[in-house]
């Protein structure tokens, strides 16, 4: 067993750094003799101290190191350094080699190193002993041998310390930065929220997320905007809907009633009316429509806003009845020599405050005689002068001479004279006209 066996610490080994020249321990147990002696690589026989001595590689060797870096001998091989590093131990120092120390003292470990218990040179965490430089803001990172002052994330080292990089500096975020110690935030407008990457702003649809719109909501770019159904107005919160009152806005809306109801109106018409086309009032004639409670010996008379149900029979004595309409006075009743030969029955119905003069009603001469010519007068009913007949040839023409306001009813009677002065002839007739005036202009 050789003693150089010891000689070749692995600690000794820093591949990273240095190109180091060691040979490998090769067993030494061989059963030579005495007189010859081998010593690994680096080392060669001393027969004075009877020990294995280091070679000075840095002599022996031409351009043991190339270029800029300087040899530095070391037992059992050499070092080659930059020029710049520092060399703790002189392990290149003149004079008498140290004795390579025996296997049960402790070795020198490299700096960095310590020796555990089995002796073995073991990295020191100077983070964990507090035995590092680094400034509080940097982090403290142990390495083989060594140690490393690094930036936390979001630092950068300007001169000795760490500090915050302004990650907004460099336009991250699409809307707003907020610089964080060691990071930032991106912030968006409001009605915007971060996108999936936390740095671009996406539209925010905030009729989903609950906008307080009554009615209705309508998503736009960065807000939204509320309406409102047909017949209500936005209120002037921008939310809530007010119903529009329709009716207030115009009288002609509806021909009759305007009824304001949430959202829309409606027309309502006078009782003996119907609506017609939403706005308009059309008379119900109850006549035809079989609304009326009229008798079998009843004629039902329509008018503006109702009926009437008159006597089918309306002759009086002397007059007898010859048809629906018509009354007759026999001529053989003496009775009947001064009055008209004939009544006949006729209904009409007008609405209230037509314009005036209004023609209502024409009377027809059905024959007349050569030489006959007809008279035509407002025999009755006429007391207030509301009407007048304008007479044409062989017709006459009712016509309204004021405004009248229903309901109100007048019974006329026109009475039509023929008269021929060479035949001594004379017949009147008359015609019972009533005029029902409704409540309304409709
Ligand atoms: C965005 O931020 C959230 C919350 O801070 C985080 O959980 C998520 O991982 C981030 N997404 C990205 C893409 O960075
Ligand atoms: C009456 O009728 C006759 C014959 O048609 C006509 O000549 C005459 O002008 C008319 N009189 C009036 C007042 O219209």
């Amino acid at each position: 067993m050789l003693p150089f066996a010891s000689c070749l610490p692995g600690s000794l080994l820093l591949w990273a750094l240095l190109l180091l020249l060691l040979g490998a321990a090769s067993p030494q147990d061989s059963e030579e003799p005495d007189s010859y002696t081998e010593c690994t690589d680096g080392y060669e026989w001393d027969p004075d101290s009877q020990h294995c001595r280091d070679v000075n590689e840095c002599l022996t060797i031409p351009e043991a190191c190339k270029g800029e870096m300087k040899c530095i001998n070391h037992y059992g091989g050499y070092l080659c350094l930059p020029r710049s590093a520092a060399v703790i131990n002189d392990l290149h120092g003149e004079g008498p080699p140290p004795p390579v120390p025996p296997a049960e003292h402790p070795n020198p470990c490299l700096p960095g190193y310590e020796p555990d218990e089995q002796e073995r040179c073991v990295d020191v965490d100077e983070c964990a002993q507090a035995l590092h430089d680094c400034r509080p803001s940097q982090d403290c990172h142990n390495l083989p041998g060594s140690y490393q002052c690094t930036c936390p994330d979001g630092y950068r080292k300007i001169g000795p310390e760490c500090v915050d990089i302004d990650e907004c500096r460099y336009r991250y975020c699409q809307h707003r930065c907020v610089n964080l110690p060691g990071s930032f935030r991106c912030q968006c407008e409001p009605g915007f929220q971060l996108g999936p990457n936390n740095r671009s702003c996406v539209d925010v649809n905030e009729c989903d997320m609950g906008a307080p719109c009554e009615q209705r909501c309508f998503n736009s770019y960065g807000t939204f905007l509320c309406r409102c159904h047909q017949g209500y107005e936005l209120h002037r919160d921008g939310f809530s809907c007010n119903d529009i009152d329709e009716c207030s806005y115009s009288s002609y809306l509806c021909q009759y009633r305007c009824v304001n109801e949430p959202g829309r109106f409606s027309c309502h018409c006078p009782q003996g009316y119907q609506l017609l086309a939403t706005r308009l009032c059309q008379d119900i004639d109850e006549c035809e429509s079989g609304a009326h409670q009229c008798s079998e010996a009843q004629t039902c008379v329509n008018f503006h806003g109702g009926y009437r149900c008159v006597d089918t029979n309306r002759c009086v004595e002397p007059y007898v009845q010859v048809s629906d309409n018509r009354c007759l006075c026999p001529a053989s009743n003496p009775l009947c020599r001064e009055q008209p030969s004939s009544i006949v029955h006729r209904y009409m119905s007008i609405t209230s405050e037509r314009s005036v003069p209004a023609d209502v009603f024409q009377i027809q001469a059905t024959s007349v005689y050569p030489g006959a010519y007809n008279a035509f007068q407002i025999r009755a009913g006429n007391s207030q002068g509301d009407f007048y007949i304008r007479i044409n040839n062989v017709s006459a023409m009712l016509v309204l001479a004021r405004p009248v306001t229903g309901p109100r009813e007048y019974v006329l009677d026109l009475e039509m004279v023929t008269m021929n002065s060479l035949m001594s002839y004379r017949a009147s007739s008359v015609l019972r006209l009533t005029v029902f005036v409704g409540a309304y202009t409709f």
